[in-house]
């Protein structure tokens, strides 16, 4: 029986259940060439430091690459009793050249080993999913090309409201995936910073040089407080909330395709190579793939990792071990449906003459046929003179408590234009010109939501 690299202290070795229940290496083990990248780094600076001699360091390098290659060539045999990737990899090390190995854990503990090859490890998910967001940008743009200046009724509550081009409708999609794509870039680069050096919380007495291994694996800058470095799983929790909001985007567009695909739209027919049938009833071809809601499972990783943080005192804990299955199967399962909504894309042909038809019916040129009349009587100086004082009588009452709500008319815009229309009659109705309760709501909340940041960041 081997003792762990821990087990110094120990007479006897752990229970089986023990085992099975504590062991990571049956998920962690993809993280090992981010492992063998930080233990590089790591080594490469011991030995700049004087800590390790340049030997020790050459036979850990060269015993690394081996180990990488081995396991790259599925040799490696991963073993359940060296619990982890770290320590799996450290004890063949110390298996195959001895004495040098074990120098390899001078100033470093697992606590800031594993977070920096999480760090390592996301920011080349990211790379992923940001080149696969991309990919699907292009099929969206390329499916709009293909049907330039087709005309679609748009919805708001799927009722059908006004006439759209396609490609407006579709690029709305592209520039959601535009909003993710900027959220991943600002996420990768807030990661990027290098725990090593903190050890197990404290950092270190020896001399070792921080910026040295962060310079070498890519990182910003060496994290600045040692027992944040080692505690905290922010940035997991932040990638995977942004992979969370992708994925709602994409279960949109695809349940959209999916009622876009119903006899009831019969707006496209559904492509072979991207649907399937039914046993029972022959005649079916289902949507499955774009009704396949996978994003439940990439929005409940993300719940479990808020619960597995919440109230964790510092500073690293065990509990954290279990960020990573989430995390894993967040990524692969936002790249799976990143890779197969861009095939929906590929695959999805619009009923030209079907939509055409249907198109007249709904009265979708109402609003347009509104805006010819508001022409006829927009808002002018007078109307503003009146409008202005108006709003700011009704804002004082609002701030005095003297404004009285009322449920009947609804919401809080129709309250106040309700109100205004009261004060000053006529030039009261011509502020809704050019303006739904669609878009103001939305300037109201990115108004209150910019404050509200403003206030809580202080
Ligand atoms: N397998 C552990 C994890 O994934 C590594 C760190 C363990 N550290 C410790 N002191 N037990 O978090």
């Amino acid at each position: 029986e081997e003792k762990p690299l821990w087990g110094g202290r120990f007479e006897e070795s752990i229970t089986d259940a023990v085992e099975r229940f504590t062991e990571s290496v049956s998920f962690d083990k993809q993280l090992y060439k981010h492992d063998i990248m930080g233990s590089r780094a790591h080594a490469t600076m011991l030995a700049h430091q004087g800590l390790i001699t340049a030997n020790d360091s050459y036979q850990i390098l060269s015993g690394l690459d081996e180990i990488e290659r081995r396991i790259d060539a599925g040799e490696f045999i991963w073993r359940k009793d060296r619990e982890d990737v770290h320590m799996n990899i450290e004890a063949e090390l110390t298996n195959m050249i001895g004495e040098p190995a074990k120098k390899l854990h001078t100033a470093r503990s697992r606590n800031d080993q594993v977070t920096t090859d999480l760090r390592l490890w996301c920011r080349e998910a990211i790379d992923k999913i940001h080149a696969r967001v991309r990919h699907l940008q292009v099929a969206l743009v390329k499916l709009a090309v293909k049907n330039e200046g087709l005309i679609v009724p748009g919805y708001t509550h799927l009722q059908r409201a006004q006439p759209v081009l396609l490609q407006h409708h579709l690029l709305s999609y592209v520039e959601q995936l535009d909003h993710d794509i900027g959220r991943l870039i600002n996420c990768k680069d807030r990661m990027n910073f290098c725990p090593l050096g903190s050890c197990a919380l404290a950092g270190t007495g020896l001399p070792i040089d921080r910026f040295m291994t962060s310079n070498y694996l890519g990182f910003t800058a060496p994290m600045r407080n040692s027992i944040d470095a080692v505690s905290d799983r922010d940035f997991v929790l932040e990638f995977i909330s942004l992979n969370s909001i992708i994925a709602i985007h994409l279960s949109s567009l695809s349940e959209e395709w999916v009622l876009w695909g119903s006899k009831e739209f019969g707006f496209s027919t559904p492509n072979d190579s991207v649907s399937t049938g039914s046993n029972i009833m022959p005649q079916k071809k289902n949507p499955d793939p774009m009704e396949l809601e996978k994003s439940s499972r990439v929005i409940g990783s993300l719940m479990t990792l808020l619960v597995l943080c919440k109230g964790l005192p510092l500073a690293y804990n065990r509990d954290l071990q279990e960020d990573k299955e989430p995390l894993f199967d967040s990524v692969k399962t936002i790249l799976d449906i990143l890779e197969v909504s861009a095939e929906f894309a590929q695959n999805f042909t619009f009923n030209h003459a079907k939509i055409e038809k249907a198109l007249p019916s709904g009265h979708l040129d109402a609003a347009i046929l509104g805006d010819y009349l508001v022409k006829k009587g927009l808002m002018t100086p007078i109307d503003r003179d009146q409008t202005l004082p108006g709003l700011d009588e009704i804002e004082r009452r609002i701030d005095t408590g003297e404004f009285i709500w009322r449920k009947d008319t609804e919401d809080v815009r129709v309250n106040i234009e309700a109100e205004l229309t009261n004060m000053i009659g006529k030039p009261a109705n011509k502020l809704d010109t050019a303006r739904s309760r669609n878009d103001q709501v939305l300037t109201d909340l990115r108004l209150w939501c910019r404050e509200a940041i403003d206030k809580i960041h202080a």
